[in-house]
């Protein structure tokens, strides 16, 4: 999810007006309130919205808009600076995705490059070394296309190899230094190879770019079995999946991601046909992470080892499970943490547990079928907390029962959605056997479950529930301009049927939410100019606020065929559902408006009629446009 999509699921809109000082009242669905943007005060004309986080102005302004539209009209910001008060009362970090500045893009690119030549310089090594190729096809079953597709090398023994080859290439000590490439001696400052007598594996960004190296000893007597480049501009192990370059396209493809542990793991999993699959670079899961993975696919499948995952961390106290979490080699099970994550991201997180003791390469290797059986069979989080405290357990011990339920309860209680609560906690009380009542937090001997404090940003629960209602209309929206940034050019032939329909070519106000109309400025600017690289326009005019999320629109729409006929029908039909939903739900707003009027007998009625009829026009407009479009496309 984007920042801005993230601002927008966390802030809830009647929240926000209410604290702006307007008194609102239900009004069916919807609140009604005294407009704080201008000053007639005998009827309510300010009308919000809480399903779709939106608002207008019946009255004088006749204007309306999301949360953002809202906190920029009250205070004067322009939408940067409306995200940036909204984030911060949401507690959502805004990053500055902006493209690197020009300079430090440079001095990226240039560390890219070099790591580029490292792959190339251990890649070598490693066909000169029919040992170390031995092990790797042999002992680990890997293909020499696979060695190929991802890279593998071989780092030589010794301690001055990288400088002996890269100098003369034109490279500086320093920079070498900086990629993370030579470690600096304690003793006297002098630079030395960091990795030596290791199989290399080069680890790249979602867009398959060079950010590090993961190396693994081949003497088994080597420590740590591991070893990383260290942290460096390019290399931030928390915000970087390990086969994502790679797994992206199977991700969307099968809608559906799967985490597992190690590299090898990947690597042989892709081999044998499983591409969606990346793993962490032996540091628990981080919110970032997840995010990255949430552009592709909200299913993600947990394949964990059964001793971190089973028994072991889920027993050594869930909270402890946390603080040993950014332990080097060993993927923190946090299994409250990723419950959170769940809900805060709208994904659906499972875990599916490796049997016998073995690693996913090993399943695989044994019988392919196998991990496709497993990961089917993969279990929502707190089932598989549940199962896995059971195992082995005397579920007819009462202080067994009692600690299993003092681990699961405070998992339950955290989840946001009652319906959910209620099924687990029925489910928790079948399997210990005990009547459901019994179940209370209170009465569990362990530790004290807190329900989360109120946030003091006003964030409430209410809000928290909103989180997993997806609303229709930003869904809608974003597709359709997810498909106008890659293609800008539609829009003429969108302007152009929708005029041959009698209906007015698209515009900002077509789009509910600030930051789509913001992106769709954009792009109406792109298609006017001359420039012919429509795409390439948009690209390089982007407002910085919304650089991310439009990243994500781009990633969205990857797979979509834009040279498809059916992609501008289809986008019309949207755009007047869209038209349609809008002009409907005005109208019952202004029909509930009227009612008012003219019982408290304000003096708006003849406004709210004619606004209603304007609505009730353009809907008839668009019924016919519909049908001429059902005829064309039958056509
Ligand atoms: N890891 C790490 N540091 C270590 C050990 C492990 O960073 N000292 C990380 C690596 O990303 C590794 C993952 O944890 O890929 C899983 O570790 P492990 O199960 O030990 O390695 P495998 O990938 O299974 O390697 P192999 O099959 O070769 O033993
Ligand atoms: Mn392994």
């Amino acid at each position: 999810m984007s920042t801005i999509d993230e601002v927008k699921s966390k802030i809830d809109i009647v929240d926000l007006v209410s604290e702006a000082g307007v008194k609102l009242r239900h009004a069916g669905k919807n609140y009604t309130g005294f407009c704080p943007f201008h000053d007639n005060k005998k009827t309510p004309a300010f009308v919000v919205w809480p399903e779709s986080g939106t608002w207008r102005c019946f009255g004088q302004c006749n204007e309306g808009g999301d949360i953002f539209k809202f906190i920029m009209k009250r205070e004067g910001l322009d939408f940067k600076d409306a995200l940036q008060k909204l984030a911060d009362r949401a507690g959502v970090k805004v990053e500055s995705f902006v493209s690197e500045k020009p300079e430090i893009k440079e001095a990226h690119d240039h560390l890219r490059t070099l790591l580029e030549d490292a792959v190339i310089f251990y890649r070598t090594h490693l066909f000169n070394n029919k040992e170390i190729l031995a092990y790797l096809r042999e002992k680990r079953g890997l293909s020499d296309a696979t060695i190929e597709a991802f890279g593998l090398g071989y780092a030589p023994h010794g301690y001055d190899n990288l400088i002996r080859h890269f100098i003369p290439k034109g490279y500086k000590e320093q920079e070498l230094i900086e990629a993370g490439m030579l470690s600096i001696r304690d003793e006297d400052n002098k630079s030395f190879d960091r990795f030596r007598n290791r199989i290399m594996i080069p680890i790249r960004d979602e867009n398959g770019k060079m950010a590090g190296f993961g190396a693994r000893i081949v003497d088994p007597n080597d420590i740590p079995k591991f070893l990383n480049s260290p942290e460096t501009p390019i290399f931030t192990k928390g915000r970087l999946l390990y086969g994502l370059d790679r797994a992206r396209k199977p991700i969307r493809a099968a809608d559906q991601a799967v985490i597992v542990e190690g590299y090898l793991d990947v690597i042989a999993l892709h081999q044998a046909g499983y591409e969606n699959v990346v793993s962490p670079m032996g540091t628990a899961l981080t919110e970032d992470q997840l995010r990255l993975l949430k552009k592709s696919t909200r299913r993600i499948v947990l394949a964990l080892d059964p001793d971190v995952a089973g028994q072991k961390a889920v027993l050594r106290g869930l909270d402890a499970a946390r603080s040993a979490m950014d332990r080097e080699g060993e993927l923190g099970f946090d299994a409250r943490g990723l419950l959170r994550n769940e809900a805060r991201l709208q994904a659906d997180l499972r875990v599916a547990s490796m049997p016998d003791d073995m690693d996913p390469d090993e399943i695989v290797a044994r019988d392919k079928e196998e991990w496709k059986r497993l990961i089917e069979t993969a279990k929502p989080i707190v089932t598989h907390v549940m199962d896995s405290l059971a195992q082995g357990q005397n579920l007819n011990d009462a202080k067994v029962k009692n600690q299993i339920a003092a681990q699961v309860l405070p998992l339950i209680e955290d989840l946001p959605s009652p319906m959910e609560r209620d099924t687990y906690r029925q489910a928790l009380a079948r399997m210990l056997r005990v009547d459901e009542r019994s179940l209370t937090a209170a009465q569990v001997q362990g530790p004290v479950v807190r329900r989360k404090p109120r946030l003091a940003t006003g964030q409430s629960q209410k809000t928290d529930l909103s989180v997993v209602t997806v609303n229709p209309t930003l869904k809608i929206e974003s597709y359709c301009l997810g498909v106008l940034f890659r293609k800008p050019e539609l829009l003429y032939r969108l302007d152009r049927t929708l005029q041959e329909f009698g209906l007015s070519p698209l515009a900002v106000e077509d789009f509910e939410y600030t930051d789509h109309q913001l992106l769709f400025g954009v792009v109406r600017m792109a298609v006017e100019q001359d420039e012919k690289d429509h795409h390439h326009y948009v690209m390089t005019h982007l407002p910085e606020a919304v650089a991310d999320l439009s990243k994500e629109l781009l990633a969205r729409t990857e797979s979509l065929d834009l040279l498809d006929d059916k992609i501008t029908e289809e986008l019309l039909a949207r755009f007047m559902d869209l038209r349609r939903a809008n002009a409907m739900s005005n109208v019952n707003q202004l029909r509930f408006l009227q009612e008012e009027e003219q019982q408290q007998g304000g003096g708006n009625l003849k406004m709210y009629q004619q606004q209603a009829m304007q609505f009730t026009k353009l809907l008839h407009g668009l019924d016919q446009a519909k049908r001429k479009l059902s005829s064309k496309r039958q056509a």
